[in-house]
């Protein structure tokens, strides 16, 4: 069975949730909070009712995963409601470079479209090296700064698919109040 995208079902959780801790094992020594946020990756099947866990497996079992948001479901203030959204991209280590992450993305890119999402909108970390370089391939640039995570330094990243997803805030008084409202 060659790579394929299916949706989540109970079963899986436990290979989600294992793949979730060996993807983000990397970040051990760079998140600040690392054993407060560490156990939570154990626990990222969970998140299965808020939103739509994608799954990528072949013949060998399940080799990745990703949380797609459809506009118009709760999410974090951070993201306009009618963005689509990305969420925990996560590949195990040893099926990485191997185009699963980016089918992944490419996925959610494609749900959203499908919803008429304004945009595709995500946040990550210049931490997150791999990732970070591949949502710029895909398009995605620059939205704003948001107040650090883990620790380091986090910011929005949008890909627009219609003219209502709205312009970059910039540094001045929008981003300022983007920044304020995150605290808020
Ligand atoms: C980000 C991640 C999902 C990518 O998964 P993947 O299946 O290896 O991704 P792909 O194979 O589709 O693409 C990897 C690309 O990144 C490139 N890449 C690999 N390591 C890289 C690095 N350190 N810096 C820049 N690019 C890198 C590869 O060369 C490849 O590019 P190519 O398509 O031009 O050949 C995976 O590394 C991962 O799970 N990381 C930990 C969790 C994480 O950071 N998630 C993102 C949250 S925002």
């Amino acid at each position: 069975m060659s790579l394929r995208i299916r949706d989540f079902r109970p079963e899986d959780a436990g290979a989600v949730n294992r793949i979730a801790v060996a993807a983000w094992d990397q970040y051990r020594s760079v998140f600040r909070d690392w054993p407060r946020s560490a156990p939570n990756f154990a626990r990222t099947a969970d998140f299965a009712g808020e939103l739509d866990l994608l799954i990528a497996e072949d013949a060998a079992g399940i080799r990745g995963f990703v949380g797609y948001v459809a506009p118009g479901r709760p999410r974090e203030r951070i993201f306009r409601r009618d963005w689509a959204t990305i969420r925990m991209l996560s590949v195990d280590p040893p099926s990485r470079g191997r185009g699963i992450g980016r089918l992944l993305a490419e996925e959610c890119i494609g749900r959203a479209r499908r919803d008429g999402a304004a945009a595709v909108a995500l946040h990550t970390s210049p931490v997150m090296q791999a990732a970070l370089a591949l949502y710029l391939r895909l398009g995605f640039s620059h939205f704003r700064d948001i107040m650090d995570r883990h620790g380091v330094h986090y910011a929005v990243y949008v890909l627009r698919l219609t003219a209502a997803a709205g312009p970059a805030p910039g540094r001045g008084l929008r981003g300022w109040l983007g920044r304020w409202l995150d605290k808020s």
